[in-house]
């Protein structure tokens, strides 16, 4: 059941993918802009977040270190579940885009190839919180380890245990991408992210356009 193929939902989702300081939020915004100058309905959302215990959840990662793998993947997954049902598919289902910054491949990445958890078991708790639901386009946005860590150094004071991995940690979670986008190619696209915001954002817009030609002009 992807987003498009469901008779029940008119909406789309579409997710942001990669690596820390890749550009995601920034591309989230910058296509929610361009998707509502058309006309759109569009909402943003983001994960671990999107309702008010996911953002609780959110709150408890954020704020704790060293926390278990499996641990984590379980607080990931409760708060994409509260998200799923709460707010994404009602509003899927109302006609919205739904633009989300991160959804269930980082869970693949970070906790599954990073982490060492066998992907078998991601896969198994994300059938049991999404039953067959995928997004209909997937944005992998992709970088040099040594540009994205420069982005979030400008970025911010406060740097996570993410935000403070390892050039290698870099390397292994940009690969893992590229590894969901060929698994997962039906729906996935890697993006150079590398260029200023708007030679990125165009190229987020061809993208998204020729994985979801109905998206465009379409009065919601
Ligand atoms: N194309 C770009 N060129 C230069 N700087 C950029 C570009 N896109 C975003 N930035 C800047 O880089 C920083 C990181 O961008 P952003 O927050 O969008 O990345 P992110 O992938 O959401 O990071 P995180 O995973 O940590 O949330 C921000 O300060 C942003 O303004
Ligand atoms: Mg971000």
């Amino acid at each position: 059941m992807s987003a498009r193929n469901s008779k029940m939902k008119k909406g789309f989702f579409i997710s942001f993918e990669g690596g820390e300081g890749t550009g995601k939020s920034t591309q989230v915004r910058l296509l929610a802009n361009k998707l509502t100058e058309r006309g759109s309905l569009v909402h943003i959302t983001r994960e671990p977040g999107g309702t008010e215990l996911s953002e609780k959840i959110r709150n408890i990662l954020k704020t704790s270190s060293n926390v278990d793998p499996i641990t984590e993947m379980l607080l990931m997954f409760a708060a994409r579940r509260e998200h799923f049902i709460k707010s994404i598919y009602p509003l899927l289902k109302q006609g919205y885009v739904i633009i989300c910054d991160r959804f269930y491949d980082s869970s693949l990445v970070y906790q599954g190839i990073l982490k060492n958890i066998p992907i078998e078991q991601i896969m198994q708790l994300k059938e049991i919180t999404l039953k067959s639901f995928e997004p209909d386009f997937t944005v992998i946005l992709d970088l040099p380890p040594s540009i994205a860590k420069e982005r979030i150094q400008h970025r911010q004071l406060y740097l996570d245990d993410y935000d403070m991995m390892s050039e290698n940690e870099y390397n292994i979670i940009r690969n893992g991408f590229r590894k969901i986008s060929e698994a997962f190619p039906f729906r996935c696209k890697i993006i150079n992210a590398s260029g200023d915001e708007k030679k990125v954002s165009s190229r987020v817009y061809k993208a998204v356009k020729r994985f979801i030609p109905e998206i465009e002009g379409r009065p919601l």
